[in-house]
């Protein structure tokens, strides 16, 4: 990571200074990337016990990159750590990280009102050239974008958990989104040793507009009895190469999250079969099995 950044990045970072907004599983790594190709982040949350346990979680998740590529050096990776998390500074005050950055990036809760009043306060402290964006998987970047003033610099990077193990970014323009700030998106998204795909502000942007209909698609197969959820998992990573089967990743992007996109997606499209309720994912929901996290979904991992 550090011999990528000396090579290309000195000479075209644009973006050296990031304020991430939201601490939380993407946030925390998206700070992690951002840390080790040399950037010097800030991480808000909004208390300085979240931060701690971000940290604790960049500095975990260091550690095992640390274990397989500094084996037999230990020294040599925790002086890899350090460097790292040297880069990391964490605030509760995102008005003052703001003041000192390029580009704010935020990650926070999955809530238009909550994101759209975070950007109205950061607009009018953030300098003039700093870049805003936002992470969101569902949301669209306009409407986020619209309480502020600096519409030409907003856009989407729309990044996939784990961020420190996945290569895509989605960089998503809005129809006000300079050409300028598109370009400094898609850089940085390089720089950050990530493979960028332009996106426009539709629903889903591309990965999403494809998968969800897809996951839903094989309950709805399920549901109607024509495939067991082993089969149809087993069938999908043999008979189409995927790595995970659908109910296995559903159970691991959480079924909670599945349904409010999908729940989104039917509310202002309601007549689109692809976005129609679909019964046993609400029942699941509803029982608060909502996937790996919760312990159960459509799998136990008790
Ligand atoms: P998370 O729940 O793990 O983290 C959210 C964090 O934001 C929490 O630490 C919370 O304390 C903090 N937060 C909430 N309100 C805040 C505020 N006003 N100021 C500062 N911090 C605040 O959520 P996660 O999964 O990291 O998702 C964050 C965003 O990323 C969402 O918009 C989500 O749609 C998007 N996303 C999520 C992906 C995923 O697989 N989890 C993938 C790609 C995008």
């Amino acid at each position: 990571l550090c011999r990528h950044f000396s090579s290309s990045a000195v000479r075209n970072v644009v973006i050296k200074n990031v304020t991430i907004i939201g601490g939380g599983q993407m946030g925390a790594g998206i700070a992690q990337v951002a840390a080790a190709t040399g950037h010097s982040v800030t991480l808000v949350d909004t208390s300085d016990d979240i931060l701690k346990t971000a940290v604790k979680g960049i500095e975990g998740s260091l550690k095992r990159v640390v274990k397989k590529k500094f084996a037999d050096k230990p020294e040599a990776g925790e002086e890899f750590i350090q460097k790292i998390l040297q880069n990391v500074s964490t605030s509760t005050d995102s008005g003052s990280a703001a003041q000192r950055s390029d580009l704010v990036l935020e990650a926070i809760v999955e809530n238009l009102k909550i994101k759209q009043d975070i950007f109205h306060q950061l607009d009018k402290v953030a300098p003039e050239h700093t870049i805003f964006a936002s992470n969101t998987s569902s949301l669209p970047i306009t409407d986020i974008a619209s309480t502020t003033s600096r519409l030409d610099r907003f856009g989407g990077l729309h990044f996939f958990n784990p961020v420190p193990m996945m290569k895509l970014v989605e960089v998503v323009a809005t129809s006000a989104t300079s050409k300028e700030t598109f370009d400094s998106l898609l850089n940085f998204s390089k720089v950050l040793g990530k493979t960028p795909v332009s996106c426009k502000d539709t629903p889903g942007f591309i990965v999403n507009r494809l998968l969800v209909p897809y996951l839903v698609e094989a309950v709805r197969l399920h549901e109607r009895g024509h495939g067991s959820k082993e089969d149809v998992d087993i069938a999908m990573k043999l008979g189409a190469g995927h790595p995970m089967g659908p109910f296995e990743l559903a159970d691991y992007v959480g079924l909670d999250t599945i349904k409010f996109i999908i729940d989104g997606w039917s509310a202002k499209d309601p007549s689109n079969p692809l976005f129609a309720p679909i019964e046993m994912l609400n029942k699941l929901v509803a029982e608060g099995k909502l996937g790996k996290k919760t312990g159960e979904g459509f799998y136990k991992y008790k």
